[in-house]
């Protein structure tokens, strides 16, 4: 009988017996105006985007990438950003076709772009469709015009509904972000916004509680924002309305009917390859012997010259095999679903041991259930979260 590879390997050392699926993000990292909450690689426009040189910098990006996903299908592409959806349909067809003419996909692949609404016209979201996004992401966040003011957004409620109108009728699949505990927020403001929301009956829903982030106008200036206490009830009622409207939670900020769940947000969370093209975009690939992360360059202007000399990636790394338990778990532990076991093997290349003594504890403490060969998070894991993930740091 064949050994088992993992027998000849030294402890923790990496050897995959098979490759993870592969998806795609391609980020475009351009907006209207710089929201003072994110700390996502955006900038603010200054006159016309250099579209046509930005996509032939993720053309030859692309290009000088090949050779280290030769022969692999791309599961899933996601163009975020960003506002994508400021770029024109002919420049996002131009970058599909030559993502096509380079990679294979799988059939079905699943194509989402985000999209901010007020960033387009009536025909711009079927022209879309027509170049070969499947889904769109739409970038509501809230209906309350005092609301988005406040978060510094450039859209009004109209706006947003104006748009989710048009992703329902061009895009057979959609998403709808929405973000709650926002400044001055209440529980009834949050339950107008889910109302609002769920009468478009979205396929899919991610709904985030804004989070401060360092170096954000926000961070130095901070808003009154909901307690703790508060943002736990609106969560609680977040989960309650969107499992009365039919959305299942398959993830800690994930919403979807039966057959729409996110397939490139859940290669993520299975701890799948994803080349990352773009200023600042983030990969993760594997080869048998080692796991990769890659950075590109962040800046766009830097980034463009850079990708145009073949030379995109400012930074990549081989993870440490001591790193790899942690990075699995800080994914898969979002699944409401959980994971089944033997996947920490496949992505990883390591046994189950590595994953002790923290899964015995975290089994013990009740924030873990097994079911077969399947582990989850139990209510409680899940509202211990981040807790029950830093048990699996290590080195
Ligand atoms: C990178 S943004 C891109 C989408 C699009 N540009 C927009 O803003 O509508 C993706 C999503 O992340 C969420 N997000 C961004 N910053 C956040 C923050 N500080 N806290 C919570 N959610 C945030 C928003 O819901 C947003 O729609
Ligand atoms: S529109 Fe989206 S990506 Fe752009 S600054 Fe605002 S939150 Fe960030």
């Amino acid at each position: 009988m064949a050994e088992s590879p993992l027998r000849f390997v030294k402890p923790g050392a990496v050897a995959l017996s098979a490759l993870p699926p592969l998806a795609l993000y391609v980020h475009l990292p351009w907006c209207l105006r710089k929201c003072p909450y994110c700390d996502f690689n955006s900038h603010e426009r200054a006159g016309e985007l250099p579209e046509a040189r930005y996509v032939d910098a993720l053309i030859a990006d692309l290009e000088a990438a090949l050779p280290q996903v030769w022969g692999r299908r791309v599961l899933s592409v996601f163009i975020g950003g960003g506002t994508p959806s400021l770029f024109s349909p002919e420049s996002v067809d131009r970058l599909l076709a030559a993502v096509r003419a380079r990679l294979p996909l799988e059939a079905g692949c699943e194509v989402t772009l985000e999209a901010n609404p007020g960033t387009f016209e009536r025909e711009r979201f079927r022209a879309f469709r027509a170049a070969g996004v499947t889904r769109l992401s739409v970038g509501v966040q809230s209906f309350d015009d005092a609301a988005l003011q406040r978060i510094g957004r450039v859209h009004g409620g109209a706006q947003a509904r104006a748009a989710l109108e048009e992703a329902a009728a061009a895009f057979d699949t959609f998403n709808l972000d929405l973000m709650y505990a926002l400044p001055g927020q209440d529980r009834a403001a949050l339950a107008r916004d889910l109302d609002t929301a769920l009468a478009f009956r979205p396929p899919h829903l991610s709904i985030y509680h804004l989070t401060i982030e360092p170096n954000t106008r926000f961070a130095n200036d901070p808003p009154p924002l909901p307690d703790d206490d508060l943002a736990s009830e609106m969560l609680d009622l977040i989960v309650e309305r969107t499992g009365a409207a039919g959305l299942q939670r398959y993830e800690v900020s994930a919403f979807a009917r039966p057959g729409h769940r996110c397939a490139h947000n859940l290669n993520y969370w299975h701890f799948g390859d994803y080349l990352g093209l773009g200023a600042g975009a983030h990969g993760k690939l594997s080869f048998p012997d080692r796991i990769v992360r890659q950075v590109r360059w962040r800046e766009p202007a830097a980034y463009m010259e850079k990708a145009l000399a073949g030379a995109a990636v400012s930074n990549e790394n081989v993870v440490a095999a001591s790193d790899l338990p942690f990075e699995f778990m800080l994914n898969a532990l979002r699944l409401a679903e959980g994971f089944d076991l033997a996947l920490f093997g496949e992505r990883t290349g390591q046994g189950l041991q590595a994953l002790e003594p923290a899964l015995g504890t975290a089994l013990e403490r009740g924030w873990l259930l097994r079911e077969g060969p399947r582990v989850k998070p139990s209510a409680k894991g899940y509202d211990f979260l981040s807790r029950l993930q830093q048990l699996f740091i290590t080195g």
